[in-house]
């Protein structure tokens, strides 16, 4: 269903891997609401190619750029302005990595290196995309900056990991860079707290599936989709949402305040 609630808006959608990732779907769900957009990943997943079926679908050109890399987060932005012919109105960061994840590293066994560079693509890069954006004066006012992050920043969930600690950061540089873009242009700068969902970033983390049954159980509502998540950054893009900055907001079915519901008693007393 749409509105037009993105009539005339411009965004840059960041990590679109395949069609069940978040991005993707919030790409398709910002396309219907009426915006126009430049998709972007890093080249080693553009090289998959899956992306280019969403940006003929969605009729976006696709831009390649490591995250970490500011050379190339700079070329992204001119040439999304060159496309746009002017500013931008929102961006998507829907980024995450962790090295110590992927080769097995116990949390208290961390690879120090390895976990630098994590925080890099998880974290920092949404500070070094802000920090690109301002220097070049790339977002119009009352802008949008949506990024993706997880409950495990606030509680301990033990086998998250060392993202446990780069989604605390990423959610930290939020409300750093928001006071600031906000104070300069009236940008705006939110992360949105997702669901276990099932994706490629997602089921990278052990024991997803009894992660994704415990919240689906624990929430009144049930889990929160990757569409239902898409919807959230289409509003949050819009300006139905434009006095919303520097907040970390829960889209969870309502897990992260429910103590303990019926569903998980029931699991526990009649296993
Ligand atoms: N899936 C879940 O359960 C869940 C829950 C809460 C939050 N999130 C967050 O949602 C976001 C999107 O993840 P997803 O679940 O859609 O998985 P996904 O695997 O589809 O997306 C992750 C993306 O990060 C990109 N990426 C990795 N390194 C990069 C780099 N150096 N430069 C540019 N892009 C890079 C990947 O190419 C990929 O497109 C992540 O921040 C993730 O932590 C996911």
């Amino acid at each position: 269903m749409s509105n037009n609630l993105l009539q005339g808006k411009k965004g840059i959608i960041f990590g679109a891997l395949d069609n069940k990732s978040i991005a993707w779907k919030t790409a398709v769900a910002c396309h219907a609401q009426g915006a126009q957009l430049v998709l972007t990943n890093a080249p080693v997943a553009l090289r998959l190619g899956e992306i280019n079926q969403l940006a003929e679908a969605i009729n976006a050109p696709v831009i390649g750029a490591d995250v970490t890399n500011m050379e190339d987060l700079k070329k992204l932005l001119e040439d999304s302005m060159k496309h746009f012919d002017g500013g931008i109105d929102f961006i998507l960061h829907s980024i995450g990595m962790s090295l110590n994840v992927r080769k097995n590293k116990h949390y208290t066994q961390l690879n120090y290196e390895w976990n630098q560079k994590t925080l890099d693509i998880s974290s920092m890069s949404l500070h070094r995309v802000l920090r690109t954006a301002w220097d070049m004066d790339a977002l119009n006012e009352w802008g949008s900056v949506v990024a993706l992050t997880y409950i495990a920043a606030q509680r301990v969930f033990p086998d998250y990991n060392e993202m446990a600690d780069a989604k605390a950061l990423l959610e930290s540089v939020t409300r750093s860079f928001g006071y600031h873009y906000g104070v300069r242009k009236k940008v705006r700068v939110n992360t949105i707290s997702q669901s276990p969902t099932r994706t490629t970033a997602g089921s990278g983390v052990k024991g997803f599936d009894v992660f994704f049954d415990y919240a689906d159980k624990m929430s009144p509502l049930g889990n929160a989709t990757a569409e239902d998540c898409a919807n959230y950054c289409a509003f949050m893009f819009s300006d139905l949402s434009k006095m919303i900055t520097m907040q970390n907001l829960f889209h969870d079915g309502g897990f992260s305040y429910t103590g303990i519901s019926e569903a998980i008693v029931k699991g526990i007393s009649e296993p």
